[in-house]
């Protein structure tokens, strides 16, 4: 891999993207009509193929100057918050049994994730010109890393139930104050039994623990099981973005023609 040209904080390389995908690849956190030419200049001096950007929904001027520079909307994201000071946390019903993931579960909670999210819509499926299996797998390693890597999780919940593990959840602490719930699933043979409930009780009881005052629990607004249980919680909408992506004229080249061509995501 080429060295990152850091003219910018605007922009950051992304190298498991890259990795994943095989382009040249970048995400930019928080784009606004100011930042946009920088974020450009930063893909362009860093041969950027695939960016990944981000802006609130309400910085309108933000997406009418990605839309002109011919970025490409692929998902909405809501944050939702839990105040742990002055809500109580819900009583779990569930019989299903929730506790941390053991060090010999992590491919187990990676073949979760797999049947999980094989049809998920999340802004890499979203995107016609990704490979629809390797999209998949951006979640599997991501629930994996969540279990190995005490920087991607601080904590990882998992469901047993019938003898086998259907169910995860990663907690990651963000501050003194606050935690945040950042990937979950369910094997769909096990979904609307109340474990993404069950999830969700454990882990604020988690948090509240830490000495925690918030979490938060960002989804895409389509994902209305998400939000039905977060909302039964106690969780109140908070705030929302969008997903923004970029591909550059220097992809082109990287992309055969089968791959422009590939079919819709089912
Ligand atoms: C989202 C997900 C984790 C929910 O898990 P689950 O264990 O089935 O959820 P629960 O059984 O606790 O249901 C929670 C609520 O959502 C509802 N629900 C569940 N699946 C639903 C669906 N597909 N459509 C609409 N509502 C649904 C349930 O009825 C319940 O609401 P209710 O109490 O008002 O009836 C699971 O569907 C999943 O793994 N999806 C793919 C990955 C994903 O979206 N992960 C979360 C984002 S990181």
């Amino acid at each position: 891999m080429k060295a990152e040209i850091s003219s910018s904080a605007v922009a950051e390389l992304s190298p498991l993207d890259e990795a994943r995908f095989g382009v040249r690849s970048a995400r930019a956190r928080l784009v606004n009509s100011e930042n946009l030419p920088s974020v450009l200049d930063f893909c362009t001096a860093n041969q950027v193929e695939f960016l990944v950007a981000r802006c609130p929904t309400t910085d309108i001027a933000a997406v009418h100057a990605m839309e002109a520079a011919g970025f490409q909307l692929m998902e909405s994201l809501l944050y939702l918050r839990f105040d742990l000071k002055t809500h109580p946390i819900p009583k779990n019903q569930s019989d299903v049994l929730i506790r941390p993931v053991q060090p010999n579960e992590v491919s187990q909670v990676g073949a979760v994730a797999r049947a999980a999210f094989a049809n998920y819509y999340g802004h890499y499926h979203a995107d016609p010109k990704l490979d629809h299996r390797k999209s998949t797998e951006v979640y599997v390693d991501w629930a994996e890393r969540c279990c190995t890597e005490p920087a991607a999780a601080n904590l990882v919940l998992v469901a047993e139930a019938e003898g086998q593990l259907v169910g995860f959840r990663a907690l990651r602490v963000n501050s003194p104050l606050q935690g945040e719930f950042i990937l979950a699933g369910v094997n769909p043979e096990f979904q609307r039994r109340g474990i993404y409930r069950a999830f969700i009780i454990e882990g604020l009881k988690w948090c509240r623990e830490q000495g925690l005052k918030e979490v938060l629990n960002s989804t895409h607004v389509a994902n209305v099981a998400v939000q039905r249980a977060c909302l039964q919680a106690g969780f109140e909408p908070a705030y929302s973005w969008y997903t923004f992506h970029k591909w550059f004229p220097q992809a082109a080249a990287a992309f055969p023609a089968e791959r422009k061509l590939r079919g819709k995501p089912t």
